[in-house]
């Protein structure tokens, strides 16, 4: 199973002092080296986190496949044709919510993403839709010409996350029916949204899904894990006073 490391919310740590550190292309480069088998990134209307110039300086860096997550707007269009991921991924974006809260409803927008997906798809860019685990949504994902489909496991971190056992069960269940159709139908089954080190497992055995995205989590690990050298460090300079 292939991990992309979505690298936002070092960008969001950046962002709240308006600086230059920490670089999400050096953490893009650092998760490289660690063996990711690729970089996503979502460039949000606000640009809370990543901007273009991030999106631009990991293409022209990382020898990964770069997976840029956006929404379905003119505006992220232009920006997917000029710089060329390997790969989008359309999500629902609301600018009020602290991160996407359910997948793309492709019923509902398949006379408009036909169209839309058009120039993408000649250019020669792999268009996934993060969706729910909704065989409705997939069938339509398949008849807007997607290549993949995101599942979305917000639902099922969610259950998880208040230890609602009944339901994560019920949220794996919908997963593994939901990937197997997709698969039948010839599309390639990716899934992320919440994932963490104690919820991934139960994931990792849906044998259709080839990839997860996952984010917050790895961030979150990177913080406490290089927290202690990072103090190490600082202690070193102020002791050595010169
Ligand atoms: N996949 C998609 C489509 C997303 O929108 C996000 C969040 O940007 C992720 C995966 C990663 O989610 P998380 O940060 O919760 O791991």
């Amino acid at each position: 199973m292939r991990l992309g490391v979505n690298i936002d919310h070092v960008a969001t740590v950046r962002n709240a002092r308006r600086t230059f550190e920490p670089d999400p292309v050096y953490a893009a480069i650092l998760a490289q080296m660690a063996g990711a088998d690729q970089i996503t990134l979502h460039v949000r209307e606000d640009r809370r986190h990543v901007n273009e110039n991030d999106l631009k300086r990991i293409i022209e860096t990382v020898h990964i496949p770069v997976n840029l997550e956006m929404a379905p707007t003119e505006e992220m269009k232009n920006i997917a044709l000029s710089y060329r991921p390997n790969r989008i991924t359309l999500v629902p974006e609301k600018r009020e919510e602290i991160t996407t809260e359910g997948g793309l409803d492709v019923v509902s927008l398949k006379g408009f993403l036909k169209g839309y997906l058009k120039p993408i798809k000649e250019a020669g860019i792999e268009v996934s839709l993060f969706i729910d685990a909704d065989l409705n949504q997939i069938k339509a994902s398949v008849e807007v010409g997607a290549d993949a489909i995101e599942l979305h496991t917000g639902p099922y971190a969610e259950a998880w996350n208040s230890f609602n056992w009944k339901k994560v069960e019920e949220e794996l269940s919908k997963l593994r029916l939901a990937a197997k159709f997709a698969k039948s139908l010839g599309l390639r089954v990716y899934a992320g949204h919440g994932l963490t080190y104690h919820n991934v497992k139960p994931i990792t055995q849906i044998e259709e899904i080839e990839e997860l995205n996952i984010g917050h989590s790895i961030v979150a690990n990177a913080v406490l894990l290089g927290f202690e050298k990072a103090v190490k460090e600082m202690l070193k300079l102020l002791k050595e006073r010169i």
